[in-house]
């Protein structure tokens, strides 16, 4: 990595391996893994069931901590911080969209934006809404479809002014035509807002204008 992309680059992880018991039997999660996502790229952890894209999505978001190695963020080790700056950062600079996140049913979507703001504020979660092509403020989640829930989640993952959203099987439950939108949103959002997105499939449709592929099999990063 030459210097420009070093300053560049917005998360890092080096050497890192996670591993885990479960019982008597250890799995390897991710072993010996070495990736770096660029400031304001789109990035797609691609892979069968079980290879550990999960366990990648929580690394980098900071959820989990690597049983070796080291995860950066903006060229700091995240590694020695105390649980209080870990906190601070997660709140301040990482959005999550997980599987199935749900929203809170009893109320409606601007509600389930304002309510995570460090701020609460109707306006910035009715702009944010309208970002994600949602503008029917006052449904309550058990009135929307699937795909809508997905984009209110992701507007969900953007009130902080977050720089990077993660996101774990965003459209794993949808349908083709639906998943083909919530891509295309994703693409425009990376675009005009700078953000850098990461998100993890295992759908063999890949979209073409991704920055970066990571292709996992059993913990490991395959080499292209
Ligand atoms: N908390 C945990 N405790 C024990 N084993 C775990 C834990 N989390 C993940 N694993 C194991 O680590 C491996 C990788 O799991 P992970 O969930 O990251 O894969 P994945 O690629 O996200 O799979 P999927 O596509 O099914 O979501 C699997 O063998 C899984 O059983
Ligand atoms: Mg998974």
């Amino acid at each position: 990595m030459n210097e420009a992309e070093k300053d560049n680059t917005h998360f890092e992880l080096n050497e890192v391996w996670k591993i885990y018991k479960n019982g008597d039997k250890i799995v390897h999660a991710l072993s010996r893994i070495n990736c770096s996502f660029t400031r304001g790229s789109f990035n797609i952890i691609h892979g069968p069931s079980g290879c550990g894209k999960s366990t990648m999505i929580r690394i980098i978001g900071l959820l989990e901590t690597p049983t070796m190695g080291k995860v950066l963020i903006n060229g700091e080790n995240t590694s020695n911080l105390s649980q209080k700056k870990r906190n601070s950062i997660m709140r301040n600079k990482i959005g999550l969209v997980f599987k199935g996140s749900n929203l809170i049913p009893i109320i409606n979507a601007v509600d389930n934006l304002t309510l995570p703001m460090l701020h609460s504020d109707n306006n910035k979660a009715k702009e944010l809404l309208k970002k994600v092509g949602f503008t029917d403020y006052n449904k309550f989640p058990n009135e929307m479809s699937v795909e809508e829930e997905q984009r209110v989640c992701i507007a969900r993952a953007m009130v902080n002014n977050h720089s990077i959203i993660l996101l774990d099987e965003p459209t794993g439950d949808l349908h083709t035509i639906e998943s083909d939108n919530i891509i295309e949103l994703l693409l425009e959002l990376n675009q005009t807002q700078g953000l850098t997105m990461i998100l993890t499939t295992n759908n063999r449709r890949l979209p073409q204008s991704v920055n970066n592929t990571v292709e996992m099999i059993d913990g490991t990063i395959l080499k292209k």
